[in-house]
């Protein structure tokens, strides 16, 4: 049973709203894990850019009232392009806390009234919504989490995280029982399921991967093995740990898009096209109802000319945001 959901469904936090997204169109994406720090934001953000790359018409929410990272995010981008006159593809962004949806009421209804408005304001325009959620389990985030058509969960390569979607212990039986994060996810499908009939594909992929060889043991992929069948998620290859996802945010880079030298102050190295390219299969792997030939994310003749065996470059970051704010990165 879940621990955060109010157990009579009258009071539950708004879960007849979960009839707005009761069509085939928009595809609503939800990156969610209660567990703060797993890489939400910056997956949100790679998902975006890479369903805008692709030609699809995005609309985008940032339901982190206190953080406000994928806001932060898209912000820097535009200011980016803007100041180096480069186009750049933008969603359609809402934030929890700007004024057309805030509005002056700052309890739960009020949100869940702006934010509901909000989606049934996007929902006949654009192709996808993707929606970033908080770490925690705040009611808006689970609300959504009972809207997403796909959920993808990112979760940091550790034990300490793989926790939070079940119980792990080496002491006595295997881990196989969901935790609080599995167990709200649960019941926001089943929510999902009772109003609106539809399912919702959960997607788990791990996050900050260090990368140790292809024949290295590694525990949590294969915990999360065992507990897909079981808690009803699928596996997706994850991203490594790599500095071009963190260290271009204050630009509004992904590892996605072309990667000036002239602009940023670093050649673009091995590193940045395996990230584009873990990136471009991460998409894949969400099987996203694209109706096209061409993937999101997929490999340009940039990258494909970067491909040819050269000795990878060591991994520099671009030049610090102070210089950004000079107009100048
Ligand atoms: N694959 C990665 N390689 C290197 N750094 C990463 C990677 N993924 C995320 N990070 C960094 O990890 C930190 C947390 O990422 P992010 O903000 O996306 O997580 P979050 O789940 O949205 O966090 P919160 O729960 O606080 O909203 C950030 O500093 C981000 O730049
Ligand atoms: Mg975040």
């Amino acid at each position: 049973m879940a621990r955060d959901f109010p157990k009579n469904q009258s009071s539950a936090p708004g879960w007849m709203e979960l009839c707005l997204v009761s069509t085939a169109s928009p595809h609503v994406i939800v990156v969610g894990n209660h567990k703060g720090g797993s890489g939400k934001s910056t997956v949100a953000m790679h998902v975006i850019v890479a369903l805008l790359k692709s030609g699809r018409q995005v609309a985008s929410f940032d339901l982190d009232v206190r953080q406000r990272s994928l806001t932060r995010y898209i912000d820097n981008r535009r200011e980016w392009a803007r100041q180096n006159g480069q186009a750049l593809e933008l969603p359609e962004h809402r934030s929890l806390s700007a004024p057309a949806l805030f509005g002056a009421q700052a309890d739960l209804t009020g949100d869940r009234i702006g934010f509901c408005a909000a989606l049934g304001a996007v929902q006949h325009d654009f192709d996808f919504v993707v929606i970033d959620t908080p770490g925690g389990a705040d009611p808006l985030s689970l609300l959504a989490h009972g809207m997403a058509d796909t959920l993808v969960t990112p979760i940091n390569d550790s034990f300490v995280d793989l926790d939070v979607i079940a119980a792990v212990s080496a002491v006595g039986d295997a881990p196989c029982e969901p935790s609080w994060y599995a167990e709200n996810v649960a019941t926001a499908m089943a929510s999902r399921g009772r109003v609106c009939g539809r399912s919702t594909d959960w997607i788990v992929m791990r996050n900050r991967q260090l990368r140790s060889g292809s024949h290295h043991h590694q525990p949590v992929a294969e915990v999360l093995e065992m507990l897909a069948p079981k808690l009803g998620f699928r596996i997706a290859a994850g991203l490594s740990e790599r500095v071009v996802y963190r260290e271009f945010f204050p630009f509004g880079l992904t590892a996605l898009d072309p990667l000036e030298g002239r602009l940023l102050g670093v050649s673009p190295s091995l590193s940045h096209v395996m990230a584009r390219i873990e990136v471009r299969q991460l998409v894949e792997a969400l099987v996203l109802p694209i109706g096209r030939d061409d993937p999101p994310g997929s490999v340009g003749p940039e990258i494909g000319a970067m491909l040819d065996p050269q000795p990878p470059a060591a991994e520099p970051a671009p030049r610090p945001p102070s210089m950004a704010a000079a107009g100048r990165p």
